[in-house]
């Protein structure tokens, strides 16, 4: 299903396809209830624009440091996950997206909070522009947070894997994400079987949390396309890692 946009769109820049799509999220906010924001570009539209409801929910779930500054400094709610045991959606963007529902996620580096806060959430309503969706994922380099002291390790589990692993920096130095642990960003895979491929790498010493989101994937993903926003439901495979 695509939803018409205002005007004539040829010329969207992506910005404005994630303004679009940060608005066409509002429909899955349930009145009355906590809402899962997640991080990054798009999601920042979807939190400017969640403010003209603020009054109508109790507040939010927060997946990063920078998502929780921006919800307060609208002045939404944002609470512990630990105080929430249930959502019933959680609204996040993507790196990659396939048809299936499976995404890379943690362009952001906040992939680990993102991973908790899904699977405490009954939906994932994914939000992205039509630039993330793909056959299969692997094109967009892999974010895999992990422990310091496992980097080289796990940099050569992933070269038996034909991936290239490198640590990502910020300002020359490595980035330190808000758990306070390192990102490694892993070029030159293909994940043709995400869920084989997320199950086998989290179980490897030293990595916190893998940015396949396969276990926790998608059940709708809006799609900002010049043509308006398109609405995929994958709804008809489960998620096998789900707490409600
Ligand atoms: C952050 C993420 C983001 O959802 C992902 O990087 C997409 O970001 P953007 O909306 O800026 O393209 O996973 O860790």
């Amino acid at each position: 299903m695509t939803q018409a946009p205002d005007s004539s769109n040829a010329t969207l820049s992506q910005d404005e396809l994630k303004a679009m799509v940060g608005r066409a999220a509002l429909q899955f906010v349930v009145p009355g209830e906590i809402v899962g924001v997640g991080s990054g570009s798009t999601v920042n539209k979807f939190i400017d624009v969640l403010a003209s409801m603020k009054d109508q929910i109790k507040g939010a779930v927060s997946s990063s440091v920078a998502s929780t500054q921006r919800l307060q400094a609208l002045g939404i709610a944002v609470f512990d996950s630990n105080v929430v045991e249930r959502l019933s959606v959680y609204i996040d963007g993507a790196d990659e997206i396939d048809h299936q529902g499976n995404m890379i996620k943690g362009g952001g580096a906040a992939l680990t909070r993102e991973k908790i806060v899904a699977a405490q959430s009954a939906r994932f309503v994914c939000i992205v522009d039509e630039s993330k969706l793909v056959p299969t994922l692997g094109k967009f380099p892999l974010p895999v947070e992990v422990i310091p002291m496992a980097v080289q390790r796990i940099t050569r589990q992933f070269a038996a894997l034909g991936g290239s692993a490198s640590v990502r920096l910020a300002d020359g130095r490595p980035l330190v994400t808000d758990n306070g642990q390192f990102i490694l960003d892993v070029a030159g895979l293909q994940i043709g079987d995400p869920l084989a491929f997320e199950s086998e790498v989290s179980q490897w010493p030293g990595v916190v949390t893998v940015g396949v989101f396969a276990f926790q994937k998608a059940q709708v993903c809006l799609l900002a396309t010049p043509a308006g926003v398109r609405t995929m439901n994958f709804a008809g495979v489960p998620n096998t890692q789900r707490d409600v």
